[in-house]
Formats: C-alpha cells, sequence, structure tokens
C-alpha cells in the first residue's frame, strides 16, 4: 500500500504520486494537456501511438501493484492479473514498435499517468477492479474496437490488425474483473461498499479533472457482453451519454503543489 506522503493533489483531490518515468519524459497532469490531434497527419498518429504507449506502461503497473498490494487474493485471480501483466507489456512493446515505425520515440510528447494516479489510491481489491477493469478498461476497449474498422478505412492496415489483437486480450482482462467482483461481492457484502464508494470518488474526480469521461461512459454493446457485463449493466452505462461538462477554470490544470 502506498507510503505517506506518495500523494499529489490534481484540482483539489489527493491522487497517488506518477510513477516512476525515463527522464526522457515530460510528465503532465491532467490528460487534456496530452497533445490530441487525431488521426489524420503522420504527426496526430505518432501523438496517438506515443498515448497509447504510456497506457499499456499504466495498465501493466496498475496490475503489477495489485499482486504487490493483495498477497491474500485468491490464487486464481493473482494468476489472471499475472496474466494480464504479461499482456500489458506485449501491448507495451507492440505499441512502442509501433511508435518507432512512424517515425517516432519515447519522450516526443508529454504524457499523463492519471488512470494510475486514480486506481493506486484505492485501498481495496474489489474497487481496483471496478474502475480499473470495469470502468477504464471497458471504456478504452469500446473506443478501440469502434477505432479498428476506421483504421481499415484509412489504410492503417497494420494498426488495424495491432488494435485488433491487442482489444481480444482487453476482453478478458474485462471478463475476469467483471467474474471476479461478482464472486467477491457475493462472498463479502463490505466489498460493495468498498465499490460503491470507490465509482463515487472517481464521478467527483472526473467532474473536477479532465480524466477522459468518454472512457467511462462509451460502450459498445456487443463487446461489452463478451466481456461478461449483463444485458441490464450495458443499458445502464450506455444511458449515461450525455458528455460532461468542462469543469470551472479548465484552463487552469495542473497540480497544486502540496
Ligand atoms: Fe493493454
Ligand atoms: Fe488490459
Amino acid at each position: 500500500m502506498r507510503a505517506a506522503g506518495d500523494t499529489k493533489v490534481v484540482r483539489g483531490i489527493e491522487v497517488r504520486n506518477d510513477p516512476a518515468r525515463e527522464p526522457c519524459f515530460t510528465i503532465v497532469h491532467l490528460h487534456h494537456d496530452v497533445p490530441d490531434a487525431g488521426n489524420e497527419t503522420v504527426e496526430a498518429r505518432q501523438m496517438r501511438a506515443h498515448r497509447e504507449y504510456n497506457q499499456e506502461v499504466q495498465t501493466l503497473e496498475v496490475a503489477a501493484l495489485c499482486l504487490v498490494d493483495f498477497p491474500d487474493a485468491p490464487w486464481e485471480l493473482r494468476m489472471e492479473l499475472a496474466r494480464q501483466c504479461w499482456d500489458e507489456a506485449r501491448h507495451a512493446e507492440l505499441s512502442l514498435r509501433h511508435l518507432e515505425g512512424l517515425g517516432g520515440w519515447k519522450g516526443m510528447f508529454p504524457i499523463a499517468n492519471l488512470d494510475w494516479s486514480v486506481v493506486a489510491m484505492l485501498d481495496s481489491l474489489p474497487a481496483r477492479l471496478a474502475v480499473q477493469h470495469r470502468t477504464f478498461e471497458a471504456g478504452s476497449l469500446d473506443i478501440e474496437i469502434a477505432a479498428v474498422p476506421m483504421l481499415y478505412d484509412m489504410g492503417h492496415d497494420g494498426h488495424a490488425e495491432m488494435t485488433d489483437a491487442i482489444e481480444a486480450d482487453e476482453v478478458q482482462h474485462v471478463r475476469f474483473a467483471n467474474e471476479w467482483l461478482k464472486r467477491l461481492t457475493d462472498a463479502q457484502p463490505r466489498a460493495v461498499l468498498q465499490v460503491a464508494a470507490a465509482m463515487a470518488w472517481l464521478r467527483r474526480l472526473v467532474e473536477a479533472t479532465s480524466l477522459d469521461p468518454l472512457k467511462v461512459i462509451a460502450t459498445n454493446d456487443e463487446t461489452r457482453q463478451m466481456a461478461g457485463f449483463s444485458r441490464a449493466e450495458v443499458a445502464h452505462v450506455a444511458s449515461m451519454d450525455q458528455p460532461m461538462p468542462d469543469p470551472p477554470g479548465a484552463a487552469n490544470s495542473g497540480p497544486s503543489d502540496d
């Protein structure tokens, strides 16, 4: 678990300090400070590949932290998390090769580690599965699955194939989290409260920061059902399709220094 003082404050909310990064990286603290110019130009594609690389590294770090922080979790769940570490490491390597194939390099754009900073604050495994897997990874899954035909249409076949292969792994990550959340909350009613508190805290964070609300609310019905969400759950998430308003003072982003 986190040591005292291992936190920072972003838009008035205490989150975990950034994970270690090589000196080549410039770290920013909100997603909207990470450059994103769509998919059309080579520079825009380099930006996307750079973001995806750091995203995969963060996801690896979160899964590894769950193994470190919860040594008494059921063995089968720890095996799922260990397999996930292997998957995310391969995804990071693929993303880095893709970036380099586009003429890019590590550190060419700023990065943000907000997913890590949010999930690593949660002190129960059910809460982390609910936020990291069931919300962040499921949301990314929806977006990336939708991107595959678009990438083929644009003639980026290699990127489309890579994304398709990665998302096949991601379905399994969301599925095991859904299965284990049901088992853990059935066995221990207190876990329901931990999940509810984590989701309420996440909502505050989305409202206060530029944590990508699309990632939290986008849905792809078919993929979500493959990943173990019930029809009712998919319908509930799909109904949350109102864009979140930009918080007041959005232009003055950045962490406080305490
Ligand atoms: Fe991944
Ligand atoms: Fe994943």
